[in-house]
Order: structure tokens, then C-alpha cells, then sequence
């Protein structure tokens, strides 16, 4: 590898590298032959995914600023929000989590993890993570921190933040383009889900700037391609800036797709829980509904017709997101008891 890409301070909280392991029986019933899967879900703190490698820096970021009080938003059963309160608790900080939902929402999946890790917890009435409100919100969730005689830190992806996130996860095209080089030939594509784009961005960035030729097909699970391609342009090199690397994206160097979304964000897909029977029955791992359940189904799909066929292997990026399954185990039990003939 000619180049390299400078790291931010971090905090430790993952153990690198987290395993690229061969899914030859899950390839075998996809017709995807060499089918691989990069275990982020499996890097060893809080429930693992595409979050805590992020936080690494995020945190640094907050220590520097001499922080002792994590204030961040998402929405209820958020995967980042419950990493953000496991990395608080890891610190021996406090944290203020703004989610957006319903008060009364059972305390399940993340949500409960959210109460184990000691978060303080507000909700908001949006559903829109874009919603002006919010800036308002964590301002004022700061000024109560502020007022109690703590030093609070507001991690709020749109913002500065965003750029910390993203140039973090170039540290797992580092890791990946290692791992690579150990195969015989680069993947043809690595597939994973995207809700912000920050992960993509950051990836997709890290390849092009290591020469990484695999192809990053990315699985919106929220917004339309028209909104997220341009956004993930912006959020990979507003990072590049962060890094001081000369790399810069543009729209061509990778592809994602909104196909996948289904019903809306955070709504199961039959797709999706298709992929959930599918990965656990042939795979032995649990993809979740909202996230890395719909990426695999984009996998599986394109892998159906047959756009890999005669590539060298694809990758899978197991992003995590398994608290969420047990928010919305009725759905997940009824559809298996659909189609449990189906994958068999
Ligand atoms: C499990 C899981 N996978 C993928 C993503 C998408 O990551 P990003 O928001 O960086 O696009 C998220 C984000 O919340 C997630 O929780």
C-alpha cells in the first residue's frame, strides 16, 4: 500500500481488526460464491456495528474539550445513541439522549440498553431528523447540563461532528485494504447500509484514497439516492479536509441504492426479513430489520440477478444494529413462521 491515511486521536474502545470471515454456506444459498462478511457487529464493545469505531474519535474529540456529559439525538431505537451511552458510561461520564418517539415507547431493544448504561432520556415529538427543532433541544439539554456544573459535549451528526465521524471510519478502509490483500484477488463490491451516510463516506473516501478497487454499493435505508449521493460526496470530503488528505469524491466513485428502503425507516421489509431468516439459517449471523437487514437484501437481490457473476467475491459489512431485532421481535417471529419452508 503506497499511501496511508493519518488518524485522529482516539480513544480505544474496539479491538481491531474485527474478522473478515468467508460465508461460503450463506454464498452457496444466494448464488453468490465466495460471499465474505467484515464482522463490525462483532468488534468487541457495547453490541459491537459501525458506531464505536466512530466514537473512538468522537469521544478523544469531547476529552480534549474537557468534556464529562455526552448529549447527543436519534431516533428511539437508535443503534448510535445506544453506543454514545455505552462510550459515556465506559468514560465515567453522563449522558443526555434526545430520541425521537413517543415517551411511552416499551422499554426493548435499545431502548433498554440506553436505560442500563445510566442515559438520561428525553423524547422528541419529530420524526424528522432534520428537523429545526432539534438544534434548539441539545441546546438547551447543554444548559441544563451547564447549570448542574457539568461540561457538556453535543455530538450532532449534521454538524462538526459529522466530519469526525466520517474521517473516523476511514480507519476501517485501512483495515480492510490489510485484509484484502491477504485474498487472492480485491472484492468486486462491498455492500452496507446507509441511514446518514457518514460510514459510507468515510469508506468510500478511504478507498479511493488507498487505491482500493472494490466497488461500495451503498443500501439507503432512509432517504432517496437524489438526496444521499450528493450528501455523501460532501460528508466524505468535508472529512478529507479534517484529515488533510488531497483525496476528494464525486458521485461516480461508488453506488447506492434506494430500493431497499421498503415502507420507511425503521419499518421491516419483507426483503429484509427475508434476509434475517436467510443470514441466520445459512449464515449463523442476525442482521436486524431497520439497517443491516435490508443491505443484505440489496446483496441478495443484485446477487439473484446476477450482477456479480463471474466477479471475484463480495463483501458483506456487517454494520451491526442487533439490539434493534428484539424492538420488533413480533415481526421478526411472524414472517419466520411464514416462510420458515422458504429458507430452509
Ligand atoms: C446498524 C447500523 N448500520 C448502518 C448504519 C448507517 O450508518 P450511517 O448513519 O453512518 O450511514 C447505522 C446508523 O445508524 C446503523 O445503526
Amino acid at each position: 500500500m503506497s499511501r496511508t491515511i493519518p488518524d485522529l486521536p482516539r480513544v480505544s474502545l474496539i479491538r481491531r481488526p474485527t474478522p473478515l470471515v468467508e460465508a461460503t454456506g450463506l454464498g452457496a444459498a444466494v448464488g453468490l460464491d465466495g460471499l465474505m462478511v467484515k464482522r463490525e457487529d462483532l468488534s468487541g464493545f457495547a453490541m459491537g456495528g459501525n458506531k464505536p469505531r466512530q466514537l473512538e474519535v468522537i469521544v478523544a474529540d469531547a476529552r480534549a474539550a474537557g468534556a464529562d456529559t455526552l448529549i447527543t439525538t436519534a431516533a428511539v431505537q437508535s443503534n448510535f445513541c445506544q453506543a454514545t451511552a455505552a462510550a459515556a458510561a465506559h468514560m465515567g461520564w453522563g449522558c443526555v439522549l434526545l430520541l425521537r418517539g413517543r415517551a411511552d415507547t416499551p422499554a426493548q431493544g435499545n431502548l433498554l440498553l440506553d436505560h442500563i448504561y445510566g442515559a438520561k432520556l428525553e423524547f422528541l415529538e419529530t420524526q424528522d431528523p432534520y428537523d429545526p427543532v432539534i438544534p434548539d433541544r441539545l441546546a438547551a439539554a447543554a444548559e441544563a447540563v451547564r447549570a448542574g456544573g457539568g461540561h457538556p459535549h453535543i455530538i450532532h451528526l449534521p454538524g462538526r461532528t459529522g466530519a469526525l465521524a466520517a474521517a473516523a471510519a476511514t480507519d476501517q478502509a485501512t483495515e480492510l485494504s490489510l485484509q484484502f490483500a491477504d485474498l487472492d484477488r480485491p472484492p468486486a463490491a462491498l455492500y452496507l447500509a446507509v441511514g446518514s451516510g457518514l460510514t459510507a463516506a468515510g469508506l468510500i473516501l478511504g478507498f479511493k484514497h488507498l487505491g482500493v478497487a472494490t466497488r461500495v454499493v451503498g443500501v439507503s435505508v432512509q432517504q432517496q439516492t437524489s438526496f444521499l449521493k450528493p450528501l455523501v460526496v460532501d460528508r466524505a470530503n468535508a472529512a478529507a479536509v479534517l484529515l488533510g488528505i488531497d483525496t476528494r469524491l464525486n458521485e461516480q466513485d461508488f453506488d447506492l441504492t434506494d430500493e431497499f428502503i421498503g415502507t420507511g425507516y425503521g419499518i421491516p421489509s419483507p426483503a429484509s426479513l427475508d434476509a434475517i431468516a436467510v443470514a441466520g439459517r445459512h449464515g449463523a449471523f442476525v442482521v436486524d430489520p431497520s439497517y443491516s437487514g435490508k443491505a443484505l437484501a440489496g446483496l441478495i437481490e443484485h446477487g439473484r440477478q446476477g450482477r456479480w457473476t463471474g466477479k471475484p467475491q463480495v463483501v458483506f459489512l456487517h454494520t451491526g444494529g442487533t439490539a434493534s431485532l428484539f424492538a420488533q421481535a413480533d415481526a421478526v417471529a411472524q414472517h419466520l413462521a411464514v416462510t420458515r419452508a422458504r429458507v430452509a
